[in-house]
Order: C-alpha cells, then sequence, then structure tokens
C-alpha cells in the first residue's frame, strides 16, 4: 500500500511516497529557512506563501522519484495539526483536492505523534531496528517538548510537556540572544562542542515530581548575564553555550529516563528537530545503557520535519479505519 504524504506544518514543504507504512520510497524536503534568517525567526505570512508556490513541484519530485504515478496512490496522509495556520491550510487543502480528484481517502497525521514515528521508517539503512513497543517517545522540536506513553502506533499518551517554551524554541531564543543567528540550535550545539567545562553556570527548573518541563528561566537567565556582561567575546558565547547545553540535555536525559522507568519500558524514542543535538544523542545513550533501556534516534534526514513521517503514521491510522468499518 503506498501512502503518499504531504507536510507544511512550519517553514518546509515536504512530499514524500512510503509503502506499508516502513519504506520511503521518496522523500522530498524544500525549505524557506533562508528568507526568514535576517528576521531571527519563521514569518508564517512568508512561510504560507512560499508553500504554495513549492507545494506542486514538490510533489511532483516525490512521484518521480519513487517511481510511482498518482494513480497507484493508495491514500494521501496530511498534517492536520499542530503547526502555522496559514502553512496548515496550504497542505491540507492541496491534500483534500488530490484526494478528492483521485477517490481516495484522506488521513489527518498529528504532527508531534509523527516526528516519534520516523523511528520506524527505513531508509537505505539495511541494519535498521524496528523499535519494541510499548515505549516512552520524547519529542523535542522548535514548537514541542512532550512526552508520551507510546502503547502501539495507533495510542499515544501524552505524560509530560513543557509548560513554557520548548527547547528547540529556548535554544533558537538563546542564538538571537547572543547574536548568534537563526536557527540558533545546531550554532549552539557546534560552539558548545569547543568546550569541556565553563566557569558559568545556567541550570534548568528542575520541577521534581513532575514529567513536566520549563526552559523559559534559563533563557531569561542568558538575557541577564547577557546585559551585564555585554560586550560578549567569542569565548565566552562558547562557554554560555557549552553551560546552557548542559544543563538543558541534562533535564531532558533525567525526565527521559524516568518517564521510561515510571512507564515499566525498555524502549526510548526519540524525535524532533532537537533530537540532532550531539550532545543529547551522546549523554541519552549513556543514561540508556545503565538502565538497560535500547533509545531510538531518526536518522538526521529524518529529525527534521518531513512528509515520510506524515505518511508512514497515516498508513497504520487508514488500516485502524478499514479495520473498523469491516
Ligand atoms: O522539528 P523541527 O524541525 O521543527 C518543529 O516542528 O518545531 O525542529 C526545529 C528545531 C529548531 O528550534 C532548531 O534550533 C532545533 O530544532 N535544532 C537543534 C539542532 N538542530 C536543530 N537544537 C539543538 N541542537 C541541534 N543540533
Ligand atoms: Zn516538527
Amino acid at each position: 500500500m503506498h501512502v503518499l504524504g504531504i507536510e507544511t506544518s512550519c517553514d518546509e514543504t515536504s512530499a514524500a511516497v512510503v509503502t506499508n507504512g516502513k519504506t520511503i520510497r521518496s522523500n522530498i524536503v524544500v525549505s524557506s529557512l533562508s528568507q526568514h534568517k535576517k528576521y531571527g525567526g519563521v514569518i508564517p505570512e512568508i512561510a504560507s506563501r512560499r508553500q504554495l508556490q513549492y507545494i506542486n513541484d514538490v510533489l511532483h519530485c516525490a512521484l518521480d522519484e519513487a517511481k510511482i504515478p498518482l494513480s497507484r496512490i493508495n491514500s494521501i496522509a496530511v498534517t492536520s495539526h499542530p503547526g502555522l495556520i496559514g502553512s496548515l491550510l496550504v497542505g491540507l487543502s492541496f491534500s483534500k483536492a488530490i484526494a478528492a480528484a483521485l477517490n481516495k481517502p484522506l488521513i489527518e497525521v498529528d504532527h508531534i505523534k509523527a516526528h516519534l514515528y520516523a523511528n520506524f521508517l527505513r531508509t537505505k539503512d539495511e541494519n535498521h531496528k524496528t523499535p519494541q513497543l510499548p515505549a516512552v517517545g520524547l519529542v523535542v522540536s522548535g514548537g514541542h517538548t512532550s512526552l508520551f506513553h507510546v502503547k502501539n502506533v495507533n495510542t499515544f499518551k501524552l505524560i509530560g510537556q513543557t509548560r513554557d517554551d520548548a527547547v528547540g524554541e529556548a535554544y533558537d531564543k538563546v542564538g538571537r540572544i547572543l547574536d548568534l543567528g537563526y536557527p540558533g540550535g545546531p550554532i549552539i550545539d557546534k560552539l558548545a562542542q569547543q568546550k569541556r567545562k565553563s566557569d558559568i553556570s545556567f541550570t534548568c527548573a528542575p520541577l521534581t515530581d513532575t514529567l513536566d518541563f520549563s526552559f523559559s528561566g534559563i533563557k531569561t537567565a542568558v538575557l541577564y548575564y547577557k546585559n551585564d556582561h555585554a560586550p560578549l567575546s567569542k569565548d565566552t558565547k562558547a562557554k554560555i553555550s557549552f553551560s546552557f547545553q548542559k544543563s538543558v540535555v541534562s533535564i531532558l536525559v533525567k525526565k527521559a529516563i524516568a518517564a521510561c522507568l515510571k512507564m515499566k519500558t525498555q524502549t526510548l524514542l526519540v524525535g524532533g528537530g532537537v533530537a540532532a543535538n550531539s550532545d543529547l544523542r551522546k549523554q541519552l545513550n549513556q543514561a540508556a545503557l545503565k538502565h538497560d533501556i535500547s533509545v531510538h534516534f531518526p536518522p538526521m534526514s529524518l529529525c527534521i520535519d518531513n512528509a515520510a513521517m506524515i505518511a508512514g503514521l497515516g498508513f497504520h491510522a487508514e488500516q485502524r479505519r478499514t479495520r473498523k468499518n469491516a
């Protein structure tokens, strides 16, 4: 069964063809990021206008690369939420039109859950190990920081989330405070790697006895530090990046492992843009090993927003719908 996926929730325009919820035939992602950089964040109006412009070509690229014509597509999966409303509307309207024209089912997919599903997709990596379920899922992106109990691919229960900023948002805001450029996440990750220790220290609110997170305090602490010490040298920015990242990663690792212990699961799925973070990967792998937990990160290409994860999760939603109607 071939599912066409369409993703337009933020600044990416993506189309993908995935077979049986697993094998990626194509996954085309075009970003308008370069056009937002000078504003220090995504401008919704620019994002949706670019998506309108790109989406038809992106679809045809995905079908060509998959060597599967539209007539052989069995259903269409599209990101329905959450996201920028104008951007979501481009993908949703486009997908509804294709589904109506082909007389095929349209499946609406939750973007956050799809980030975790990225771990079940197979690219050309032959050694891909399919994660065992139930699992705990940690979603770390520009818009969300959530912990889920994933009973099966159709059943996700929210067990923790940020009470204010998302972790990627905190990275991007700190990037802006330090004048590092947008998005701040990958730049801070790189800068932090220049240091092994730092005499400047920042800490995240621990929020004990809960699986919730808070990242707005640490971002404000960085702002106050800058206001008191400006202008900041390159070396100081690296020290701040190191300390900020250390604290953020440590709280993510602590809560993710606590969630696995609480839910008594030996599988941890990670997804979202911040899953590309080098220190998070390293620290989570080490902590998971200690607790005999198997931790899964999607390949880098599937950490960012992409339509393959939408098509993959959409396949299972469609299977469930047909089973129910049988
Ligand atoms: O999942 P995503 O592509 O978009 C949303 O759905 O929000 O995530 C984008 C976020 C940005 O905030 C970006 O700064 C962050 O992921 N990011 C990183 C890294 N690469 C991307 N954050 C920390 N370290 C990285 N290496
Ligand atoms: Zn995302």
